[in-house]
């Protein structure tokens, strides 16, 4: 088989990497074959491809996220061409992307090569992360909470407070996607959530949501859902996240799920955290 070169990835690998991305069905807005996700990766975290006989066949992507007591390397896209798969390829890029110790995780598609090859470098299997989706007029704001929209600063600025990982460069590329907008989530006079909302078409929902220690999950997720423009939304959630059975009993349907794998079940709280599956 011919040697697989892998070197960190430059703007002019975009039109290879959206080659492999569209080659396996990532054809959406935020994903590899948008130009303006990668470049959000190239500019904040580190992305590799792998070459074979000069041409792209795989690009991987790891994002450090300042969390707890020492940066996670989370790993937000690995993908192989479709006629390479079980080449080694994506054992060859983790190895360049995870080739420092430390802490790490990832959300990890059910694909069959891709569990068993993410064991290898330390991360466990923990929870199933559930893209929920479904009519946004079916939810109604809990009793006493309600929604306002705020500025992406506002939004990074209350989940430091609160978790101390400073995500202020992240909720500004969301709220630049499609229908993108920050939203805070008060219960009474406090504010409790912290939001950053978009996607185009079926993928408009939630993107990511920090709350407060105190804050009822459940209804945190609800308020910010309930408050959508648009007929339905999507939301990501840990399987053990108590926003889940209200979302499931209002009609709404579970399109699919990733695994969440790190080096500690720790790194996530799945009964509180609603990640964004690529940046988390
Ligand atoms: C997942 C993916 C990136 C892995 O890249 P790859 O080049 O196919 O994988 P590799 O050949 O480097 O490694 C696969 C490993 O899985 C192992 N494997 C495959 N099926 C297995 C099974 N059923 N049980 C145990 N191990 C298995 C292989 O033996 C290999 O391990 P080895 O290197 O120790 O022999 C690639 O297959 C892909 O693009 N899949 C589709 C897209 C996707 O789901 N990406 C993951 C997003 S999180």
């Amino acid at each position: 088989m011919t040697k697989i070169e892998v070197r960190t990835a430059a703007p002019d690998d975009l039109p290879g990497i959206a080659a492999v991305a569209l080659a396996n069905g990532q054809g959406e807005e935020w994903a590899g074959a948008d130009p303006a996700y990668m470049r959000h990766l190239l500019a904040h975290g580190t992305v590799v491809v792998g070459v074979s006989g000069g041409t792209v066949i795989g690009f991987g992507a790891t994002r450090e996220l300042a969390m707890g007591p020492g940066p996670v390397s989370m790993l937000c896209d690995l993908f192989v061409d479709l006629g390479a798969h079980g080449g080694g390829c994506g054992r060859a890029m983790l190895a360049e992307l995870w080739a420092a110790p430390g802490r790490r995780m990832t959300f990890s598609s059910l694909h069959s090569n891709a569990l068993p090859l993410y064991a290898g470098f330390g991360v466990d299997a923990w929870w199933p992360l559930l893209y929920l989706h479904g009519p946004v007029g079916a939810l109604a704001a809990p009793a006493g909470w309600r929604a306002a929209p705020a500025v992406p600063a506002e939004v990074a600025r209350m989940e430091l407070a609160w978790t101390g990982a400073d995500r202020a460069d992240d909720h500004l590329a969301w709220t630049r996607r499609p229908g993108g907008a920050g939203l805070l989530a008060w219960h009474g006079r406090e504010v409790m959530a912290a939001a950053t909302v978009g996607g185009a078409g079926g993928e408009y929902g939630v993107t990511h949501l920090a709350v407060a220690p105190s804050a009822d999950a459940a209804a945190a997720v609800l308020v910010v859902l309930a408050s959508l423009e648009g007929e339905t939304a999507r939301v990501c959630l840990p399987g053990p996240h108590p926003a889940v059975r209200a979302l499931l009993a209002a009609g709404w349907r579970l399109e699919e799920f990733d695994l969440f794998m790190a080096t500690d079940p720790g790194l996530l709280d799945p009964r509180r955290t609603v990640p964004s599956p690529a940046l988390a």
